[in-house]
């Protein structure tokens, strides 16, 4: 039995649907089950940020994760495939017409992802107060929260609905199928397989 963590959402649909193409058989949740099994595989369903814990942690032996999430979380996991599905950017952004005024001894950035946000501003020596939020992060700067924000940006609708603009790009993101590592050493050979599998199909 392999167990697999899946984030709730688009990615979770778009990698049972995989699992369908290569095993030709129908995967899906039933209702609001969190579990479902079939073929030898057990799949969790889970928050997206909590995918990498699962695994690491080895109640998933593998996982399917934004890169965004697995860079903000810095586990030890082995990154096996990028499935090139859930595109995103993470982005710095600010608001129409105002910017971040980098002038300032330090700017106040309001994210869901503050490792990357320090990492990022790190590299380029400004500093920064990191104001942690779990979501609707678009509305800080609206509301003087904040300077700017570090967040995902998919088709950008909710940055312009919303009057930000994006002022730089940190990373490009999908996702990718991760594994844990004594997972991966004892259950070498399925993972492979599986990792072959995916590989061939996404080439199509
Ligand atoms: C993400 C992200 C943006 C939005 C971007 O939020 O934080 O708010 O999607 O998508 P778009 O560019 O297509 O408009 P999510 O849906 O995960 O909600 P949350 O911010 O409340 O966590």
């Amino acid at each position: 039995m392999i167990t697999v963590a899946l984030p709730k959402g688009r990615i979770a649909d778009e990698t049972l649907d995989l699992f369908g193409k290569i095993f030709q058989e129908n995967f899906s949740f039933q209702d609001r089950k969190l579990i479902l099994e079939h073929m030898g595989f057990r799949f969790l369903l889970v928050r997206n940020q909590d995918v990498p814990t699962y695994v690491y942690h080895q109640a998933a032996d593998i996982g399917v994760v934004g890169r965004d999430v697995l860079e903000e979380h810095e586990l030890d996991l082995i990154w096996l495939l990028n499935l090139g599905i859930g595109k995103c950017k993470v982005v710095v952004g600010s608001s129409v017409g105002k910017g971040i005024d980098y002038r300032k001894p330090r700017i106040k950035i309001a994210t869901k992802m503050p490792r990357i946000t320090i990492r990022h501003f790190s590299q380029k020596a400004i500093a920064v107060d990191v104001i942690k939020l779990y979501g609707s992060i678009e509305l800080a700067p609206l509301v003087e929260l904040s300077d700017g924000i570090v967040d995902i940006v998919q088709t950008g609708a909710t940055m312009k609905q919303n009057n930000l603009k994006v002022d730089e790009v940190i990373m490009d993101s999908s996702a990718y199928l991760i594994a844990n590592k004594n997972s991966f050493y004892a259950k070498k050979q399925a993972i492979l397989d599986l990792q072959s599998q995916f590989q061939a199909l996404i080439q199509q």
